[in-house]
């Protein structure tokens, strides 16, 4: 792909402009890609499917007459560059264009990036004293774990942004530098000790051994949004701790699956004066790909979390005030709105197939101070606390499955992370498929997982449900 920003007449839908995130021969930032006379074809073409694409909807400065986003990683993705050398603008970066849709600034966070360490949360705009001055600035929360504080006027650094050496592997033309904020990372930005395993933090430097690596291309904050409050002046994160073993795609050897890693998130504010973290609290599942957070005038932060549980902290201390289970996966932005002089706070609960892998539904929950229980509109009732599913531990008999309805929910659910058949999937989770394992070790497993595996309550899968599974991967020896 090769990204862009198109501009539409509201009215009539006619094209009004569009910006290329990856510049064509000649335009500004062509530099920074092979030249489209370069010998090698793939090179040549390299920028016509050079990815940048733009991953939300953009922010817009009707002052400044601006209009800003980011943007994803270069294509070719993470471990198989070896036709794009240079910096790849503009993929990983912050870009500032005026409302007629010509370039205005960019910011590039990463330079040629190999890891996926992208930019997929949206930006936000938010003014804030620096050195008794007001300024208009510009943040964004990356896969780098990093939060980008900038002058929105001009794309500078707010506080300071260092580039540092990085390590080199002349053969994915590694760049000699990268970005490094100051302040605080809102997550580990290296790995834990694994036994057997080579360990390389941020920047590290990916080649033909398996090495593991943190942060992982699928963590960080992601594509949820994080949120500012003008009222505590700090800005609030999620990410996701998702340590990844990684190799250079054609590679003969292979990297293993780093079992016995944990998977985690981080819920932090960052006091943008500083870029450090004011209070951090540690979440049992790695959310950079879920809700993020809302921030409210009343001085609450909404949040949901895979397993169903939509919550709400307190600005300030970070201490979790209130939650409800809501059935399936909370894994979509939190909104507000206001109705007739009631406040709502609205959440879809609809699960997400890629990664968490929370529960599938189709519900929208909003809550007031109006509401209760006792009043909530329609048929649903409210899911009971999760059980831990261990009352099959101790023989009882398990309910009969059948294998035809397993299939259906293993597709949904546990598919894409264990593949199709159980066969073990593509980067963490073992082969299931013909499980030796008894019924009341299946299921406790499934209610309470070792590790990277989210759990699966009866409020997400009921018994039946499992031992459905539980018959459908029998069936595939
Ligand atoms: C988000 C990815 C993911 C999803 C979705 C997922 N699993 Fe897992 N599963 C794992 C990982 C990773 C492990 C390895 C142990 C751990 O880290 O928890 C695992 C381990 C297991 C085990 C233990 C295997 C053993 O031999 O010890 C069972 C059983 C299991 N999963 C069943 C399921 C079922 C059934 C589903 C769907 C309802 C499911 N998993 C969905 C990632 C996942």
């Amino acid at each position: 792909m090769r990204g862009q920003l198109t501009a539409l007449d509201a009215k009539t839908g006619k094209e009004l402009w569009h910006f290329w995130t990856v510049p064509g021969p000649g335009e500004k930032g062509s530099e920074t890609w092979p030249s489209p006379n370069d010998p090698d074809p793939a090179r040549a073409k390299a920028y016509l499917h050079g990815g940048a694409t733009i991953w939300q909807t953009p922010a817009v400065d009707p002052e400044l007459g601006l209009i800003y986003f980011s943007t994803g990683n270069p294509g070719p993705a993470a471990g198989s560059d070896f036709n794009r050398p240079g910096d790849n603008l503009y993929s990983a970066s912050i870009v500032a264009l005026h409302l007629d849709g010509t370039y205005a600034w960019h910011f590039q966070a990463v330079h040629h990036d190999l890891w996926d360490f992208d930019l997929p949360s949206p930006v936000v705009l938010f003014d804030q004293v620096y050195n008794g001055e007001m300024r208009k600035a510009i943040a964004e929360a990356a896969k780098t774990g990093w939060v980008y504080l900038l002058d929105r006027t001009n794309g500078k650094p707010l506080i300071g942004i260092d580039e540092k050496p990085v390590e080199q592997l002349a053969k994915v033309a590694s760049s000699p530098t990268q970005p490094y904020p100051v302040g605080d990372a809102v997550m580990p930005q290296c790995p834990p000790e694994l036994p057997g395993w080579v360990g390389k933090c941020i920047f590290g430097a990916i080649g033909d051994d398996p090495i593991l690596m943190a942060p992982g291309g699928n963590g960080g904050p992601n594509w949820a949004p994080m949120a500012y409050s003008p009222d505590t002046g700090y800005l609030y994160v999620t990410a996701a701790v998702r340590p990844q073993s990684r190799i250079l795609s054609g590679s003969p050897k292979k990297a293993d699956l780093p079992i016995g890693v944990k998977y985690s998130g981080t819920y932090t504010a960052i006091d943008p004066r500083t870029n450090k973290i004011v209070w951090q609290d540690k979440m049992p599942y790695s959310i950079g790909q879920g809700s993020g957070t809302l921030a409210t005038a009343g001085g609450l932060l909404f949040h949901g979390e895979p397993d169903g549980n939509v919550q709400a902290y307190d600005a300030k201390t970070g201490t979790r005030l209130w939650q409800w289970q809501t059935g399936a996966g909370a894994d979509a932005p939190a909104i507000t709105y206001e109705i007739d002089g009631v406040q709502y706070v609205a959440i879809a609960s609809g699960g997400v197939a890629i990664q968490t892998s929370s529960a599938n539904g189709d519900m929208v929950w909003a809550f007031s101070l109006e509401g209760s229980p006792g009043n909530r509109l329609g048929e649903f009732q409210a899911p009971k606390p999760p059980a831990t599913g261990v009352e099959y531990a101790g023989g009882a008999v398990a309910p009969k499955g059948s294998a035809d309805a397993g299939k259906i929910t293993f597709d949904k659910t546990c598919s894409s992370c264990h593949g199709a058949t159980g066969q073990g999937g593509p980067t963490t989770a073992p082969r299931i498929g013909g499980t030796a394992l008894l019924f009341g070790t299946f299921i406790h497993l499934v209610r309470q997982p070792a590790d990277q595996m989210i759990p699966f309550p009866p409020t997400i899968l009921s018994d039946q449900d499992i031992a459905d599974i539980y018959a459908y991967l029998q069936s595939q020896k």
